[in-house]
């Protein structure tokens, strides 16, 4: 098999330690996410992988993410059977292929040129009305492009920490200013998640930096969205299935200070119509 030569740097080249890690998770004897197309993925890149520094543990973690995030979008399209979703910072990521959506279903898969093109290399086009936009998510151009006529999922994994504050809230309000209702899908990291990136090796190692850490989710409700679901990465519920091996390490990190909001996974919908939630 001839295996694909990946020479990216900075946050393009990070999707290839969460391609790794839901490709380690689906081989896993407990499979979180059960996503064998990245597995093969992998085997079809030429990359020293161990770069990632993904292990059981992280690998664990990457999969629980992608499976809230997946659960949330599957929830929206049920109530929202002609929905558009607009899959952002896409990568190697094959969430249209695991919740193959239905007819109904607009799908739009958006990240860098050079990813978009080693995607088509790489991954079978799902099937239905899928098309990718080969754009940075920051440019404005693009979400002007994807018709505004139905409600509107926006999921986007791995990405806001790579944004300026700035940016992300531009994005936010682009879209809560183009789709008369939906929902935003994401994660964030926290601020001590953001001081300590140097400690985080699939970061290091690509030369990517991270910029946007978010400690309070209601904070950015004065773009336009209102808070609906709040969860730790730390204290997810599928860490108490995982092997002693990987629960225990995740137990360990949620008990050091500052560490128990180094990540978060986030719901948000707009129109904010009703007062913001209270803590
Ligand atoms: C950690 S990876 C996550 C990829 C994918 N969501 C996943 O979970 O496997 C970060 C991704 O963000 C993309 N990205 C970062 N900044 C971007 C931007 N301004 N526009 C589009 N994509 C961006 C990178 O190209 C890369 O695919």
């Amino acid at each position: 098999m001839d295996r694909e030569k990946v020479d990216l740097t900075g946050a393009p080249e990070t999707m290839l330690a969460t391609l790794y890690g839901r490709a380690l998770d689906s081989r896993a004897a407990k499979s979180i996410l059960h996503d064998s197309a990245a597995a093969d993925a992998v085997a079809r890149i030429e990359y020293d992988f161990r770069k990632t520094g993904v292990n059981a543990a992280t690998a664990a973690g990457i999969a629980m993410r992608a499976k809230h995030l997946d659960n949330w979008t599957s929830g929206f399209l049920q109530e929202n059977p002609t929905a558009t979703v607009l899959h952002l910072a896409c990568g190697l990521d094959t969430r249209a292929h695991r919740l193959a959506p239905g007819d109904g279903v607009r799908w739009i898969d958006v990240d860098y040129p050079d990813v978009v093109a080693l995607r088509q290399r790489l991954l079978p086009t799902p099937s239905g009305d899928y098309r990718v936009v080969a754009s940075s998510v920051t440019d404005a151009a693009w979400l002007e492009e994807v018709p505004a006529d139905r409600p509107t999922v926006v999921v986007f994994e791995g990405l806001t920490m790579y944004l300026t504050g700035q940016e992300v809230q531009s994005l936010v309000e682009r879209v809560v200013g183009r789709f008369a209702r939906g929902e935003l899908l994401f994660d964030v990291y926290g601020t001590t998640g953001i001081r300590l990136q140097k400690l985080v090796p699939a970061v290091r190692n690509a030369g990517a930096t991270l910029r946007w850490g978010l400690d309070d989710p209601h904070a950015i409700e004065r773009w336009g969205v209102r808070l609906v679901e709040d969860l730790r990465s730390l204290d997810l519920p599928e860490i108490a299935d995982l092997p002693a091996a990987s629960r225990i390490p995740l137990r360990v990190m949620a008990k050091l200070p500052g560490f128990r909001d180094v990540g978060r996974i986030l719901r948000y919908r707009f129109p904010a119509l009703s007062q913001p939630e209270q803590n």
